[in-house]
């Protein structure tokens, strides 16, 4: 199962939430893969901390423009494997997730500029499948506080034609926090709120792609 977390804006949380989803599966005992994708190499970067303290973490590797031709091949090795994408949305490397991944995340802000690129980064998506109906994709609130602001984005996003994650994930210092001490949030800080967001997103993403595993099988059976 390749789950690619992509997306057109910088700093939308691709990264956080490759690093967090990955640490959350790898500590509930699957064996997963990461794939860092992203020339600024922050998984890889999280990996090599996570080394420096002794912290058990998912095998992270980086993969350049070979991508969709090396990706599949690493990923029958793993239960799951949790591409980490560079912020171009029509690079490569990001086509090249897209065209071997079974789900897509994409992070969205919680403002309205961060709506407005994420429309680019549907388009393309949705010309994907058109190619590849069995790519799912989910766009996931991120960063989200309670400003007026927020709320309207979350409304905007409800009318978008790719699925909303019902779990939303708040602005929380845990996460960085975690990264910073090489760790996923659920292991550095399994009581705080952004744990309990985290695990609930890996919940929700693991049940789509297991439902949409299923209807992927019945439609070669028939
Ligand atoms: N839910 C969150 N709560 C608090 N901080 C967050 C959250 N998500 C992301 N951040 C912070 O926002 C910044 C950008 O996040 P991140 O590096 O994950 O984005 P990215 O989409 O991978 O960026 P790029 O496109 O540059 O690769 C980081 O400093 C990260 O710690
Ligand atoms: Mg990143």
């Amino acid at each position: 199962m390749i789950i690619a977390i992509a997306g057109q804006k910088g700093g939308s949380g691709k990264s956080t939430l490759a690093i967090h989803l990955a640490a959350e599966w790898s500590h509930a005992g699957h064996r997963v893969l990461i794939v860092d994708a992203d020339p600024q190499g922050t998984s890889l970067t999280w990996s090599e901390v996570a080394d420096e303290n002794g912290t058990a973490h998912p095998t992270t590797v980086a993969v350049g423009e070979s991508l969709r031709a090396t990706v599949p091949e690493l990923a029958r090795a793993y239960d799951l494997t949790v591409v980490d994408c560079p912020g171009r949305m029509r690079s490569k490397r990001q086509l090249g997730a897209l065209l071997c991944a079974d789900l897509v995340v994409l992070p969205c802000g919680p403002s309205t500029p961060d709506v407005w690129a994420l429309a680019e980064s549907i388009d393309l998506v949705v010309e994907v499948q058109s190619l590849r109906p069995q790519l799912e994709g989910l766009i996931v609130l991120n960063r989200l506080s309670r400003t007026g602001e927020s709320r309207a984005v979350a409304d905007a996003l409800g009318t978008l034609p790719l699925p909303l994650a019902r779990q939303r994930i708040g602005q929380r210092v845990a996460f960085s926090e975690a990264l910073a001490a090489g760790r996923g949030v659920t292991v550095n800080a399994p009581r705080s709120a952004a744990a309990r967001e985290l695990r609930g997103l890996a919940r929700e993403i693991r049940a789509r792609v297991a439902a949409g595993q299923d209807t992927g099988a019945m439609i070669h059976a028939a």
